[in-house]
């Protein structure tokens, strides 16, 4: 089977209900950055930044997958599926794709502040101070803070280096080292982009843009893969 590998950011997740960041109204707005997702923010205001995360999990909660999700995870039945995704809501997951690589960490776990290799699944929405894990120490979002090394980025290379198609649906390709996954996929291979407003990809061999949401976009990729015997 051929290695379909598909990047997805918060565009995929905006017909589920769920805010982008960087579009109108988005989730930085009112937010500095920097208050609710870094080191120096937990530091500064724990409680700002668990209510930020308990507000976006209970937001989550109540989302469902949509057609693009739905459509990634149906494409295993035709590819060997790798998401890469920025997204740290579950709805890749709960669509029923099976390997799923979160860059960004994961809304639905918790992390050990002294021991990092400690995660645990959270079963609600609430991450309160005082929270602690085994070892006892207090329990933070599971989620890679501006500034904190993003782990899963060796296993995404890894993925992109091998891929037979490449796929990146709903990112505005802003945030480094995600935005700088496709330059690991080899020239020759295709690649696809789907964004309502397609982000600069310039110099990007063999690309092709589908200027739609992420549902009619993604079907639209299957189409042309089809049709093209990709
Ligand atoms: N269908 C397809 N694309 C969409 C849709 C939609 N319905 N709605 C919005 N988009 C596109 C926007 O045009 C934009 O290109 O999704 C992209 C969203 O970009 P951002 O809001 O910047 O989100 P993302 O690229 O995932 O951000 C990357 O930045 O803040 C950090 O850690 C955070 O993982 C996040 C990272």
């Amino acid at each position: 089977m051929k290695k379909l590998v598909v990047l997805t950011g918060a565009g995929i997740s905006a017909e589920s209900g769920l805010r982008t960041f960087r579009d109108d109204n988005g989730l930085w707005e009112g937010h500095d950055v920097m208050e609710v997702a870094s080191p120096a923010g937990w530091r500064k205001n724990k409680k700002l930044v668990l209510e930020f995360y308990n507000l976006r999990r209970k937001a989550c909660l109540e989302a469902e997958p949509n057609k693009a999700h739905y459509r990634l995870a149906r494409l295993e039945e035709d590819f060997d599926v790798t998401i890469v995704t920025q997204n740290v809501d579950n709805l890749h997951e709960k669509a029923g794709s099976s390997k799923v690589i979160h860059l960004h960490g994961e809304l639905f776990k918790s992390q050990s502040t002294l021991d990092p290799g400690l995660v645990y699944e959270m079963e609600g929405w609430e991450l309160k101070l005082g929270d602690k894990c085994e070892k006892g120490s207090q329990l933070r979002p599971y989620i890679v803070w501006f500034g904190e090394p993003v782990p899963m980025m060796e296993a995404a290379i890894e993925a992109a280096l091998q891929a037979d198609v490449f796929a990146v649906v709903g990112t505005s390709l802003l945030v480094y080292p995600a935005a700088g996954l496709i330059s690991y996929t080899q020239p020759a291979i295709p690649k696809f982009i789907v964004d309502v407003k397609i982000p600069d990809v310039a110099s990007i061999d063999n690309l092709i843009k589908i200027e739609e949401k992420a549902s009619t976009g993604v079907a639209k990729m299957e189409e042309m893969m089809k049709k093209f015997h990709i």
